[in-house]
């Protein structure tokens, strides 16, 4: 893992971040189309199994993508022979969007975290599912979140989601409901009381349709954000399990800044890498503790370690996810916990 931080990193903290991402996404990509590549990446990054079973879904590891990576779903290929049992790609909107302006990523490398403000720029759900059609037979996991898109009122929420999961219903192993994104105005409205029961009750409905036309039964999460409060949290918990949600992912990125030292702290948006880590594993804490166990948690937020792994499975989650950990500690970051993970 030395040549990641000593030789390929400098390198592409040298360029603005965003950049640096398109530039890694497009090497994952291009690995992902010619065939030689792809087996020398595996070979590289091949890591041990060690399988899950959640959700009826058999994942080979417990190592996820967060979503947000691979907001297109354009390197799924490349990105699966660094060792994840699952990628979640998206967030998916109907309509294709630019986000926010730019600068809307920042690097805050003396907390080993970042800040963006993206707003969910994506191709739109039409090049997602058509992307995915190339991954039809795949050996991990997929999972599709999807977001309300930009320019949609609140009150229209419901229609984008149901259009979306209409639309990757059949293509997705698993279908997440961001409604956590602090970069959308009004989105994590949508986790309050009310809001959440009706928008879960439209899709709960929505899928037991598809179940009763003859579908199979896909796995539906919601994704929280970890600034809820206790009673908020709560309110969000009774929403999911009552209208039979299969789990939760746990966090995305915070608003909170407490602790940090760099100097880009100021800049606006969700917080995500390791300041976030302890209060994301509070929060799966508190909702095994709520739930009694019986709602399946993916956790997600300051993973860099196996130790961060042990952490979050210890609190109570079934599955973890990272983003900001492959930023900092490189393609091999997965096989290096698994193989960590075996051997303790
Ligand atoms: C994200 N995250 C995110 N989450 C989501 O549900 N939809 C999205 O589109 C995005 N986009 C996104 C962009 C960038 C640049 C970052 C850093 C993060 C949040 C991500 O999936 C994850 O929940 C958090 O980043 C916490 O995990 P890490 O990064 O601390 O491992």
């Amino acid at each position: 893992m030395t040549f990641y931080p000593r030789v390929l990193r400098p390198l592409l903290f040298r360029l603005e971040p965003e950049r640096a991402h398109a530039l890694t996404l497009r090497v994952l990509q291009l690995a992902g189309a010619v065939p030689g590549a792809l087996v020398l990446l595996r070979a590289i990054y091949r890591a041990p199994d060690r399988p899950v079973r959640i959700f009826g879904l058999n994942f080979s590891n417990p190592i996820g993508l967060a979503a947000g990576y691979d907001k297109d779903g354009l390197a799924v290929g490349g990105l699966a022979c660094l060792g994840f049992g699952h990628l979640e790609v998206g967030t998916v909107t109907p309509e294709p969007q630019a986000g926010n302006p730019r600068p809307r990523v920042f690097r805050l490398p003396s907390d080993q975290a970042l800040i963006n403000r993206m707003g969910f720029p994506n191709d739109g759900a039409e090049a997602l599912l058509e992307g995915l059609r190339r991954h039809v037979r795949r050996d991990f996991i997929l999972g599709v979140n999807i977001g309300k898109g930009m320019a949609t009122p609140l009150e229209g929420a419901a229609d984008d989601y149901l259009h979306l999961l209409d639309m990757f219903y059949d293509s997705a192993d698993y279908l997440a409901v961001n409604v956590s994104s602090p970069n959308t105005i009004g989105l994590r409205r949508l986790q309050a009381r009310e809001a959440l029961n009706s928008l879960l009750r439209s899709l709960a409905d929505a899928r037991n349709a598809r179940i009763e036309s003859g579908s199979l039964r896909k796995p539906l999460l919601v994704k929280l954000a970890p600034d809820l409060n206790t009673a908020e949290l709560d309110d969000a918990l009774d929403a999911i399990t009552g209208n039979g949600f299969d789990g939760v992912i746990a966090t995305n990125t915070t608003v909170d800044r407490a602790g940090l030292r760099d100097a880009r702290r100021v800049e606006g948006g969700g917080l995500s890498g390791a300041p976030l880590r302890a209060r994301s594993t509070a929060m799966v804490r508190d909702i095994q503790r709520m739930t009694s166990g019986r709602l399946p948690i993916i956790a997600t937020g300051g993973v860099f370690t196996a130790a961060d792994v042990s952490e979050k499975l210890d609190a109570g989650a079934a599955l973890v996810q990272l983003y900001t950990g492959l930023v900092y500690r490189g393609p091999g970051l997965v096989k290096s916990i698994l193989v960590s993970l075996a051997s303790g």
